[in-house]
């Protein structure tokens, strides 16, 4: 197993969902009954990767809680004979589980986020997942990627068709076909606008980089919105590695917006077979 470690990104203010996020984390908001950030770490684990870094921020000790041992909570549990809740409540951080968190003192981008994870990861391949974009595909879209980096030994990072109109909001990337799902990537750009940007193939929020990319990161001047961008290191990778892009095979929620968040909690609700069928009923009895 050649990827080990993954970076979770979780300073951001998370402005865009104010005012719930005034005091709790964006990233604790439940997708059904289950925060974000979690789906995340399961995809990652999923993938096999034991230790979860988490690049956090003032006001993130809720994300810290959740993937402590809750002993008061658990010793209530057991005590009720509650087992399905205790062994819930135990899966949010298995035993073989390793949780870091590093802090990011200053928001200077996500390219600097992933820098301060440095020293954690060390000179090994590592994955970069934003919790945001809530990935949801058979196999996980994580393994499917660490099953692409093993077989190319290089980076390889998700993409998607996206829109004309919202190339301003995505690294995109432009290359050549390398098979099916992958491009070999020849260019990468921090949010363009649709007039100069060389493809539609936008960056969603899964990376499996080599250690290499840390001094390309370390590198960059300021680009886009004045941050240290991830992008840019990447285009300063591309110089030196191969890096590829793939086109995974799953769907994605931007959980950043709240139209994502919403469609996220409906879609999810659907699919859960505890809540699912009477949930439909209700919806369908909206008559919307
Ligand atoms: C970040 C990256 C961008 C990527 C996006 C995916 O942007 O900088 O390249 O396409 O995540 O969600 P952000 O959404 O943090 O502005």
């Amino acid at each position: 197993m050649l990827v080990r470690h993954a970076i979770f990104p979780v300073a951001g203010l998370g402005t865009r969902f104010l005012p719930a996020t005034k005091a709790l984390p964006k990233e604790m908001l439940p997708i059904v009954d289950k925060p974000l950030v979690q789906y995340a770490v399961e995809e990652a684990y999923a993938a096999g990767i034991r230790q979860m870094i988490f690049v956090t921020g003032r006001h993130k000790r809720a994300i810290e809680d959740h993937f402590d041992l809750t002993f008061e909570l658990e010793d209530a549990l057991e005590k009720s004979n509650k087992a399905d809740l205790l062994a819930l409540v135990r899966a949010v951080k298995p035993d073989d589980m390793d949780c870091v968190f590093v802090r990011q003192p200053k928001a200077l981008g996500l390219g600097h986020a992933v820098l301060c994870g440095r020293h954690v990861v060390g000179d090994h391949p590592f994955a970069v997942l934003l919790p945001d974009d809530l990935m949801i595909g058979t196999p996980p879209v994580l393994a499917q990627m660490v099953a692409q980096f093993e077989a190319k030994r290089a980076s390889i990072i998700a993409v998607q068709e996206v829109p004309a109109e919202h190339t301003r909001r995505y690294g995109i990337v432009a290359g050549n076909a390398a098979g099916e799902r992958l491009v070999d990537i020849t260019r990468i750009v921090e949010k363009p606008a649709a007039e100069v940007a060389p493809s539609r193939l936008g960056v969603a929020g899964r990376y499996v980089l080599t250690p290499r990319v840390f001094d390309e990161i370390a590198n960059q001047t300021r680009g886009v919105g004045g941050e240290i961008q991830l992008t840019d290191g990447i285009a300063g990778l591309l110089k030196h590695e191969k890096v590829f892009a793939y086109r995974y095979d799953g769907k994605r929620y931007d959980c950043g917006s709240k139209e994502g968040f919403l469609q996220a909690n409906v879609e999810l609700a659907l699919a859960s077979p505890e809540l699912g069928p009477e949930f439909r009923a209700w919806l369908k009895a909206l008559k919307i």
